[in-house]
């Protein structure tokens, strides 16, 4: 059955209820970047760094910070760095944290994902996980961290998760399923009782718009940091919310006095390339499921991603 084979299930402990974003909020900011799928790239985490350091926001990584850093230096390195910052576990934190519980990757890879890609997964986190136990205390780390976050920004209230409103692998705030089945996404929307849930995980960005009983409420999705989203791109996304636009941005939306941002995390992708090409040679699995991505983009296009603009004020431009 589907659901037990490892990288294809979600495992009980990865679930929490809709309900759990109807608390207080855990941080209040001025203004922050969510960063999720960092994917250990190290440059790219350079980049986000400066990012938040020269308009002093807050850091929010929502987990999936590691997954090509198998190299054990940066491993560590990695690690070190974004523990400094509010951290939420994804997948590959909660996998490598813990002892195999025969979910493989973790990501509850849906029905288009192929069989290949998927054993792939499994092989890079066999890897990571043999990287990782030389790091006890770095995993214990990751084990505590929490699976979601209610952030406030000038009475905002937003919802910071790895996958869904309901899981931590969840799929359902993917570009495909809000395509698919955006009622379903709405309704978990409405259970969380929060204005912006901002997640990752499923490799594509997506923001998109919803009515709610409390006026307008977004879903954005940062699709990776540390891996090109768009074609024939060279550059992450972060997710930054805040009181005044950015000049960086690619795509936003506004709510009330805040605007919800979709902006590039401009890394050396020279240095990243060479990097990954001398940690994942030709015909590994990160090289063959990811190489074609991190050299020119997947055939994903910034207009697919923008769905907002029939509540929100929204802008995109040209990447
Ligand atoms: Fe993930």
């Amino acid at each position: 059955m589907a659901r037990t084979r490892p990288g294809r299930s979600c495992p009980r402990h990865y679930r929490y209820s809709p309900a759990v974003f109807s608390r207080a909020a855990d941080l209040k900011a001025q203004s922050l970047y969510i960063v999720g799928g960092l994917y250990g790239n190290p440059f790219a985490l350079e980049a986000v760094l400066d990012l938040a350091r020269r308009e002093n926001a807050t850091l929010v990584f929502n987990g999936d910070f590691n997954w090509f850093n198998v190299d054990p230096a940066e491993f560590e390195g990695v690690n070190e760095t974004v523990l400094r910052h509010v951290a939420l576990r994804g997948n590959v934190e909660t996998e490598i944290a813990g002892e195999d519980s025969g979910a493989g990757c973790g990501c509850a890879y849906p029905e288009w994902v192929g069989d290949a890609e998927v054993e792939r997964s499994n092989e890079i986190l066999r890897r990571l996980r043999e990287t990782a136990s030389a790091y006890p205390e770095l995993r214990d780390r990751l084990a505590v961290l929490p699976m979601h976050l209610v952030a406030e920004i000038a009475g905002l209230r937003v919802g910071i998760a790895h996958g869904d409103a309901e899981s931590l692998a969840g799929w359902q705030f993917s570009q495909e399923a809000l395509c698919k089945r955006p009622e379903r996404a709405g309704a978990l929307l409405a259970g969380a009782a929060i204005d912006v849930f901002a997640c990752t995980h499923t490799c594509l960005p997506v923001m998109q718009d919803f009515a709610t009983s409390g006026g307008t409420a977004l879903i954005v999705n940062n699709g990776a940091a540390g891996m090109p989203n768009f074609r024939d791109t060279h550059f992450g996304l972060a997710t930054r919310i805040a009181g005044a636009p950015s000049a960086q941005a690619l795509y936003g939306a506004r709510l009330g006095a805040i605007v919800v941002e979709a902006v590039p995390v401009r890394y050396d992708h020279d240095a990243w390339l060479a990097r990954f090409d001398r940690v994942w040679p030709a015909g590994s699995p990160a090289a063959l499921s990811y190489r074609k991505r991190i050299a020119s983009g997947p055939g994903y296009e910034v207009k697919q991603a923008v769905r907002t603009g029939a509540r929100a004020g929204t802008f995109s431009r040209a990447a």
